[in-house]
């Protein structure tokens, strides 16, 4: 069974040292979602890591380092604009894609000449990698294809049967992932929309492009909730969530915004409800995204309402995995 780590306690963090040391897999929070954490130097644990995920051998892992120094070490050469950004945003939610140390292996980068650095503003997570002594491999702690994980439940529920342990930092505050940006690219390309907005990125840098198949999670199928997922736009959004609650098989979920729950009046036994927080806020939303989609999946929905939030600052990362994940209303009713 998987050991839930307090490493405020020295004893723990010990033991989850050991654990990694010994090839283990060891779960921690960071200020977007949980990663899972593995000795990158560790062929064999970051195979563990891929095996545990389910995730094809060629999607690179990124490398989670504690102080910004340590980033020289994992990069073979870094362009002038990369002291900019650190920075800027580091510690913090921006993973910077640098041509790979030699030291760095191949199974890490999945075969790439580039790895992905990033430094979390999280304590607990670079207390961890401090005593450590090593970059940790951290993708996102949930099997591929589900939902990134905002709790040591969610990494249980996904990952408990594969791993040493995870560390205890309760919820993460984020709950979104970070930002890729290439920065071996000219312009640096984004090639994930994260929890650093493009405008920040620009601010700082200058012109950046956005990757076509810039994704949460690439070109691959993620968040597959049973249900399919709707999304309102527009005006009347309490009045057209009723229309749609009339026709939808049960049970329903509605993932909806204060504002649009606040004008639908009593909810039927068989609809279950996540309250995404204010249209004004996409930090709350994103906050609690991925929650409301297990939940709700874990309700067995077979169908699912969501709106959209207005795409500046953490909206515009919110709503490209709305639109991932869920169908405008406004093309094809249910
Ligand atoms: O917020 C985050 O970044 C979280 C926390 C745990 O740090 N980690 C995370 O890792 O989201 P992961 O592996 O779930 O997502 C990393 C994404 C993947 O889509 C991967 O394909 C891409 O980054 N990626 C990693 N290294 C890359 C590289 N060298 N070139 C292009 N894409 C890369
Ligand atoms: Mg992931």
């Amino acid at each position: 069974l998987a050991t839930i780590y307090h490493i405020d306690k020295p004893d723990d963090l010990q033991a989850a040292v050991e654990a990694l040391r010994a090839g283990g897999l060891v779960a921690f929070p960071t200020e977007t979602v949980y990663g899972l954490g593995a000795l990158s130097t560790d062929e064999e644990a970051v195979r563990a890591v891929f095996r545990a995920k389910g995730r094809p051998a060629a999607n690179p892992l990124i490398l989670h380092i504690a102080d910004p120094a340590d980033l020289d070490r994992c990069a073979a050469s870094l362009p002038p604009l990369a002291q900019k950004l650190v920075g800027r945003f580091w510690p913090g939610p921006l993973t910077l894609v640098v041509p790979k140390a030699d030291w760095v292996p191949d199974v890490v980068s999945g075969g790439r000449a580039t790895v992905g650095v990033r430094l979390p503003d999280d304590d607990i997570a670079r207390r961890l990698i401090r005593a450590v002594g090593t970059p940790l491999v951290g993708p996102s702690a949930n099997k591929s294809g589900r939902p990134s994980p905002t709790s040591v439940r969610h990494v249980l529920d996904d990952l408990e049967a594969d791993i040493a342990g995870v560390v205890d930092g309760g919820t993460t505050p984020l709950g979104l992932e970070s930002t890729l940006l290439d920065i071996t690219a000219t312009p640096p390309r984004v090639l994930r929309l994260g929890a650093v907005s493009t405008d920040q990125l620009e601010a700082v840098i200058g012109p950046v492009e956005v990757a076509p198949q810039a994704a949460p999670a690439g070109k691959l199928a993620h968040y597959q909730t049973r249900a399919k997922v709707w999304r309102l736009s527009g005006q009347d959004r309490a009045a057209r969530a009723l229309t749609w609650l009339q026709a939808a098989p049960r049970p329903a979920g509605l993932m909806l915004a204060d504002e649009t729950i606040a004008g639908l009046g009593p909810i039927p036994a068989d609809v279950f409800v996540w309250n995404m927080g204010s249209l004004g806020r996409p930090e709350m939303a994103a906050h609690r995204l991925f929650e409301g989609l297990r939940r709700l999946d874990a309700a067995g929905c077979a169908a699912i309402l969501t709106e959209s939030w207005p795409r500046q600052g953490l909206g515009q990362a919110l709503m490209n995995h709305l639109d991932l994940i869920s169908q405008p209303l406004e093309e094809d009713a249910p």
